[in-house]
C-alpha cells in the first residue's frame, strides 16, 4: 500500500487506490465434492462430454479449498492488499433453498479471517456462473423464482459474513450468465434459446435488486454494494457510417443498457425493447420489477479485456463467434443477424483478443458519465498467455507485465481526468479452470503447476507486487 512518503510522479495512485487480484470459487476450489456441496450447472456441464476443451473440469483446479492458507500467505508476499474471490452457492446453500450448511460458510470464514489477519482486503462476490444444479433444473435463470432464491442466498451469506467483509458484488458479468449460458450455450447450462436468454437477463437484474436489498438488511450500513458489469467497448468498423453506428449501438445495448439501464436509471433502452421484439414482447417483466432493481449501489465493478468492433452484417461477412467476439452457428447475441463482428486490430493474447488499453480508458470515462459520483472499481483486468516455467523454474511473462503496465496506466490516465476510481484487481492471482477452454489458457500472474499444484510467481506478479507495494507504476 501507498503512504505519504510515496514520491508524486504521473505513474503515482491516490494512496487509498486497492491493488487486489481476484478469481472465482468453481475455477480455483477443487473440492467439489467435500462438506455437502452438491453439483453447480458448471459441474453437470463440465463433466459433459464435448463442453470443455478436452473435458477438463473443476474437479480439483487448483485446490485452493485445502491450498486457501498458503495461497493468502502468498498474496501477502507479494504486497497485494486486496482480494476478489466467489463464494460458490451449492457450498452454502446445496440445493439453492432452505438452510445453509455451516461448514460451507466456515470454509469462507475462515479464508477472510486469513485475509484479514494479513492485511488483505477481502471482497465477495455471491455469483460467479456456479448455479446450485437443482435451480437449473427447476428452469434455471429464465425462471423468475430463481432471482428469489438469490436473494435468500444473499442474506444468508451477508449474515454470516457481513461484519467481516466491507466490499460486496451481487453479479458478476450478468451478460456471460444470461447469453453464453442460454443463447450461445458455450457456458453451462448450455442452452441456446434466445429468447430465454433475455428472460435469464431480466431475472439477473432482479437478482441483483432483490439480492441488494437482502444484503442492506443483513448487514452493516458501512458496507459497499455493487456489481461486476463487463459492458462491451464496442467500436464501428466505420465511424462516420450511420449503419455501423447502428450496429455498434445494438451491440451496446445488449451488452451495457440490459443490464446499466434498469439497475442505474430504472428502465430498459427502448432501442433495445425495439430490437429484440421479434423474440420477445418482455411482458416478464411486473409491475415494480423496474423499482425493484434501481436499488441504490455504492460502487461499480468494471470488467474489461478487449474491445469489440463491429459493423453492419455484409453478406461475405461471419457471424459472432460463440463467445461473442468474432463465427458459430448460435450467437450470443440475440436478434442481431445484421451485425458482423470483427477482429480488432493489433497483438493479440492466447484468447485472440487484442490488446487495447484504451478500451478501459473509454469503459471507465463511459460510466463516469453514466454514474456521476459512483465509485468505480476495476474487478477483472488481465490477459492469458502462453507460459511456461526456463530452465531456471523462474516463469518470465513480458507480454503480462505490458499488458498491465498499459492497463493500468489507462486507468491513471482516467482519475487523472476526473474518474473516481477506487482499486484494480488483476485476473487472475494465479492460473485456473478457464471454464470452456479448461486449464490450457493461463491468466495467472502465478503460474500453477496442474501435476504438483505447486504455485511459481511469474515476473508480472514480482512486478504488480512492487507497484502494490509502493503506490505507483515501476518502469
Ligand atoms: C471474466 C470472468 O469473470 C472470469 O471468470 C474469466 O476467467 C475471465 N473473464 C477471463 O476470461
Amino acid at each position: 500500500m501507498s503512504d505519504s512518503a510515496t514520491p508524486v510522479t504521473p505513474a503515482a495512485f491516490p494512496p487509498a487506490f486497492l491493488w487486489g487480484s481476484a478469481t472465482s470459487a468453481y475455477q480455483i476450489e477443487g473440492a467439489v465434492r467435500e462438506d455437502g456441496r452438491t453439483p453447480s450447472i458448471w459441474d453437470t456441464f463440465s463433466h459433459t462430454p464435448g463442453k470443455t476443451a478436452g473435458g477438463e473440469t473443476g474437479d480439483i483446479a487448483v485446490d485452493h479449498y485445502h491450498r486457501y492458507r498458503d495461497d493468502v500467505a502468498m498474496m501477502a508476499d507479494l504486497g497485494l492488499g486486496a482480494y476478489r474471490f466467489s463464494i460458490s452457492w451449492p457450498r452454502v446453500q446445496p440445493t439453492g433453498r432452505g438452510p445453509a450448511v455451516q461448514r460451507g460458510l466456515d470454509f469462507y470464514r475462515k479464508l477472510v479471517d486469513e485475509l484479514l489477519e494479513h492485511g488483505i482486503k477481502p471482497a465477495v462476490t455471491l455469483y460467479h456462473w456456479d448455479l446450485p444444479q437443482e435451480l437449473e433444473d427447476a428452469g434455471g435463470w429464465p425462471e423468475r423464482d430463481t432471482a428469489h432464491r438469490f436473494a435468500e442466498y444473499a442474506q444468508i451469506v451477508g449474515e454470516a459474513l457481513g461484519d467481516r467483509v466491507e466490499q460486496w458484488i451481487t453479479l458478476n458479468e450478468p451478460w456471460c450468465s444470461a447469453f453464453l449460458g442460454y443463447a450461445s450455450g458455450v457456458h453451462a447450462p448450455g442452452r441456446t434459446d434466445p429468447a430465454a436468454s433475455l428472460r435469464a437477463a431480466h431475472h439477473l437484474n432482479l437478482a441483483h435488486g432483490l439480492g441488494t436489498k437482502a444484503l442492506r438488511s443483513a448487514m452493516p450500513a458501512r458496507n459497499s454494494i455493487a456489481l461486476s458489469l463487463n459492458t462491451s467497448v464496442v467500436r464501428p468498423l466505420s465511424p462516420n457510417d450511420p449503419a455501423d453506428l447502428a450496429a455498434a449501438r445494438r451491440i451496446d445495448d445488449l451488452s451495457g443498457g440490459i443490464f446499466h439501464g434498469p439497475i442505474l436509471h430504472g428502465a430498459y433502452p427502448k432501442t433495445l425493447l425495439e430490437a429484440t421484439s421479434s423474440l420477445t414482447d418482455w411482458s416478464f417483466v411486473q409491475d415494480g420489477d423496474l423499482e425493484l432493481i434501481h436499488q441504490p449501489l455504492d460502487a461499480l465493478g468494471l470488467n474489461y479485456y478487449t474491445p469489440t468492433l463491429v459493423s453492419a452484417a455484409d453478406p461475405d461477412a461471419k457471424g459472432p463467434r460463440a463467445d461473442g467476439h468474432g463465427a458459430s452457428e448460435h450467437s450470443p447475441w440475440p436478434a442481431t443477424d445484421d451485425v458482423a463482428f470483427h477482429q480488432s486490430p493489433g497483438e493479440q493474447t492466447e484468447m485472440g483478443w487484442s490488446v487495447d488499453p484504451t478500451g478501459l480508458y473509454d469503459l471507465i470515462m463511459r460510466y463516469t458519465r453514466e454514474a456521476p459520483g459512483l465509485p468505480l472499481y476495476v474487478t477483472e483486468n488481465g490477459a492469458a498467455y502462453d507460459d511456461k516455467p526456463g530452465a531456471d523454474g523462474a516463469v518470465h511473462d513480458p507480454e503480462r507485465v505490458a499488458y498491465l503496465h498499459g492497463h493500468l496506466s489507462a486507468v491513471r490516465r482516467a482519475i487523472t481526468d476526473g474518474a473516481d476510481v477506487r482499486g484494480y484487481y488483476l485476473w487472475s492471482l494465479m492460473d485456473n479452470f478457464e471454464w470452456a477452454y479448461g486449464y490450457e489458457k493461463r491468466f495467472g500472474a502465478v503460474y500453477v503447476d496442474y501435476a504438483t499444484q505447486q504455485r511459481t510467481p511469474k515476473s508480472s506478479a514480482l512486478w504488480y507486487g512492487r507497484a502494490a507495494r509502493s503506490g505507483a507504476l515501476p518502469e
